[in-house]
C-alpha cells in the first residue's frame, strides 16, 4: 500500500517522531555563525545530561563506528595493552579497531550470551602489567546482552589508573549510563538508536581522566582528533563542517528527551522489555540471553528449530508491516532481534508482539495466538 509506513524495530535504526524528521529540512545557516553557536551549546548542553557528565562531549558527522574508531585512535598507541571483553559480533569489531591501531589486545571471551564480569576483569588486571586501557561493549546488540557489572568494571579501572572505553552505541538513552559517577573515559554512542534520531552522528563523552592520555598520544589522527574538536568547541563549533540537518534533528530529539526526562525514559524502556520477555515466555519461546544478562533495549529470541526466521521476519514485514532484524554471522539464522528503543512504548510492543505472534502461526509453528498479548497487557496495565 502506497505511502503506508512500517514500524521500524530493527536494533537501530528506529521509529523517529515526526517533528524530529521535519526539523531537518529547517534551513542551512553558516557552521561558523551565531546561529550555529547557540545550536552547539544547547545540543551539547542536552547531551551532558543524557551521558550524565560534567566533562565534554562532542558530537561527530560519522556513524558511530567513526565515534569508536575515534576514542581508539585518540588513547591507544602502538603496543599498548588493551583488555578486549569479547562476547559478540560488536565487541569483536572493537577488538579489531584496537588491533588495527596496533594496540596489543589481551582478549577475555565470553560465551555468546552472556555478559563478562568483574571478576573475570579483575583476574587479569591483577595479573597484567601496564594496561592502558579496558575497551567494553556495554550493550551488544548482536546477542541482546547487556554488561550490568560496567559500574563495578568502572571502579576497578579507576583504582587501577586504567583508562576506560565504553561503547555504549545501542543503549545510551535508554538505559542507566552515568558516566562520570561510573568512571567512564570515553563513552560513545550513535544517533539511530535509543536517540530516535536518523542515523549518521555519533556522540562521544571524554572525562578529564581522559584528556591526560590523549594529549600523549603519538599518532593522532586528524579528522577525528579530540584536541582539535576541544580547541573548536570554545568557539561552539566543530573542526570540520557538520551534518547541519542532523545537528537540527538531534538538537529536536534531545530536547524531548530532556523534557521526558532520563528517568522516565529508562523505566519506559525497562517495561516494555519486560513485556517483550513475558510475551515472549508466554509463547514458549527463549530469550538468547541468560536472564541476568537480557537487555533493555535489544530484545534477541531464539529460533524455535524448524522454524526459518527469514521467513517469519518476511511475513511481519509484508503481512503485518512490522520490520524485526535477524542475527549476525554465525548466528544470523537462529535469532530473531527485535529494537526496544527510543520512542518505544505500548503502542509498538504490542503491535510487534501481534506481529510475531501471528507470523509464528503462519510459518505453523504451535502457538496460542493472544498468549503473547495478554501477557504484555499484563505487564502495561498492572
Ligand atoms: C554495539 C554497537 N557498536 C557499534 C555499532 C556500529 O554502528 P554504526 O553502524 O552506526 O557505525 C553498532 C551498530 O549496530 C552497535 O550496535
Amino acid at each position: 500500500m502506497k505511502g503506508k509506513k512500517h514500524l521500524i524495530m530493527l536494533p537501530g535504526p528506529t521509529n523517529i517522531p515526526d517533528q524530529v524528521m521535519r526539523a531537518m529540512i529547517k534551513p542551512i545557516i553558516n557552521h561558523r555563525g551565531p546561529e550555529f553557536h547557540a545550536l552547539y551549546e544547547r545540543v551539547t548542553e542536552n547531551l551532558k545530561y543524557v551521558f550524565q557528565t560534567r566533562d565534554d562531549v562532542f558530537i561527530l558527522t560519522s556513524s558511530s563506528t567513526g565515534g569508536i574508531e575515534c576514542a581508539i585512535s585518540n588513547v591507544v598507541n602502538s603496543g599498548d595493552k588493551v583488555i578486549v571483553p569479547v562476547f559478540g559480533v560488536f565487541s569483536e569489531r572493537l577488538k579489531d579497531k584496537v588491533i588495527r591501531r596496533g594496540g596489543e589486545v589481551i582478549e577475555l571471551p565470553v560465551e555468546f550470551g552472556k555478559a563478562p564480569i568483574v571478576e573475570d576483569l579483575k583476574q587479569i588486571v591483577d595479573l597484567e602489567k601496564n594496561v592502558k586501557a579496558i575497551a567494553l561493549v556495554y550493550n551488544e546488540t548482536s546477542t541482546g546482552v547487556t554488561v550490568r557489572d560496567l559500574p563495578k568494571i568502572g571502579k576497578v579501572a579507576r583504582e587501577k589508573g586504567i583508562m576506560l572505553i565504553v561503547d555504549a552505541v545501542s543503549i545510551l538513552g535508554g538505559d542507566y549510563l552515568p558516566v562520570d559517577e561510573w568512571g567512564v573515559d570515553l563513552c560513545v554512542a550513535g544517533s539511530q538508536k535509543c536517540l530516535a534520531c536518523p542515523p549518521g552522528l555519533a556522540v562521544i563523552s571524554v572525562s578529564k581522566r581522559a584528556w591526560e592520555t590523549i594529549e600523549d598520544t603519538t599518532a593522532k589522527p586528524y579528522y577525528f582528533d579530540l584536541i582539535n574538536f576541544r580547541e573548536s568547541s570554545k568557539r561552539r563549533e566543530n573542526p570540520t563542517t557538520p551534518s547541519l540537518p542532523l545537528f537540527y534533528a538531534l538538537d529536536e530529539t534531545l530536547t524531548l528527551l530532556h523534557e521526558e526526562g532520563l528517568e522516565n525514559r529508562f523505566k519506559r524502556h525497562e517495561k516494555c522489555a519486560r513485556a517483550f520477555y513475558s510475551a515472549i515466555k508466554a509463547l514458549r519461546l527463549m530469550p538468547f540471553p541468560k536472564e541476568k544478562f537480557r537487555s533493555n533495549t535489544i530484545i534477541a529470541i531464539d529460533v524455535p528449530a524448524g522454524v526459518d526466521n527469514t521467513e517469519v521476519r518476511k511475513i511481519m514485514k509484508e503481512k503485518y508491516w512490522v520490520i524485526v532484524a535477524g542475527g549476525h554471522e554465525k548466528l544470523k539464522q537462529s535469532l530473531l532481534r527485535i529494537g526496544c528503543m527510543g520512542i518505544i512504548s505500548e503502542k509498538e510492543t504490542l503491535l510487534t508482539i501481534s506481529a510475531l505472534e501471528n507470523a509464528l502461526n503462519d510459518v505453523n509453528y504451535p502457538v496460542e495466538i493472544g498468549a503473547g498479548m495478554a501477557e504484555a497487557q499484563q505487564i502495561f496495565h498492572l
